[in-house]
């Protein structure tokens, strides 16, 4: 029996491995995988870099003047096989990874037009099925009508402690108490802001994957997808 072709919406809290998790399970069944969190963290590093922050303050005005003018794309690595996040045509993925883009992203997601703009490419990048995105509100506003839908969470230490070992793995400087600061403020201002909260969907499945191991956890999301898919009888 061929799989039905659906689309797999998976959202959480800051740093609690969606990503990995995303991406293991799209290479598996050969469906496109969207960090959607790439979005909004290059529009972040735009406004880090066109002076838009001054502290924690954004000017908003100036940004919707400019807003326009960001050009973001996804383009596949050849040699990684992973999709790599464009800024006007400038390959970013680097640049916004680091605590620089993490500690202002969250104050330029919590902008209306923002959301907006991106929500709208992200729409039109699953129109035809067959993808696998992950981020903060997918379930919920980007594709309310996901057939599998999947709501993660871990312990904010158990993030923060993955966090610092993928970035000083990437060879950053950073301390454990400053992730745990940044991964506890975003999860603050993702759930409080007033457009599309960071919240599960109420059909979404919840996983907390404090104490699982990678393997344990690809194969409840595989159980998952085959289920929904049609390939596993009911
Ligand atoms: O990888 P990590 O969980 O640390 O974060 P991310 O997925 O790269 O997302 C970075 C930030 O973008 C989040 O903290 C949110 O503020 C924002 N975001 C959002 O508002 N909506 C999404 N769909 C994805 C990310």
């Amino acid at each position: 029996m061929s799989p039905r072709k659906i689309v797999i919406a998976i959202d959480g809290y800051a740093s609690c491995g969606k990503s990995t998790m995303a991406k293991e399970l799209a290479r598996k069944i050969g469906y496109i995988y969207i960090d959607s969190g790439a979005m909004y963290r290059a529009v972040a590093l735009y406004c880090i870099e066109q002076g838009l922050f001054e502290g924690n303050r954004l000017d908003v005005e100036a940004l919707q003047r400019h807003i326009d003018d960001i050009d973001i794309t996804f383009v596949l690595n050849p040699e990684t096989g992973r999709p790599e996040t464009f800024l006007n045509g400038r390959n970013v993925e680097r640049d916004i990874r680091g605590m620089a883009v993490s500690d202002k992203v969250s104050y330029v997601a919590a902008v209306g037009f923002v959301r907006r703009k991106l929500v709208a490419l992200q729409q039109a990048m699953g129109r035809e099925k067959g993808i696998v995105m992950d981020g903060r509100d997918i379930g919920t506003v980007v594709f309310p009508d996901a057939e599998l839908k999947i709501f993660l969470t871990a312990s904010p230490e158990v993030r923060a402690r993955r966090r610092v070992d993928e970035l000083r793995a990437k060879g950053q400087k950073v301390s454990y108490d400053e992730v745990l600061h940044n991964v506890r403020e975003r999860d603050r201002i993702d759930e409080t802001r007033e457009v599309d909260p960071l919240r599960k969907a109420d059909d979404a499945l919840l996983l907390d994957n404090s104490t699982l191991t990678l393997e344990q956890q690809d194969q409840w999301l595989m159980q998952q997808y085959r289920r929904v898919a049609g390939l596993d009888p009911q």
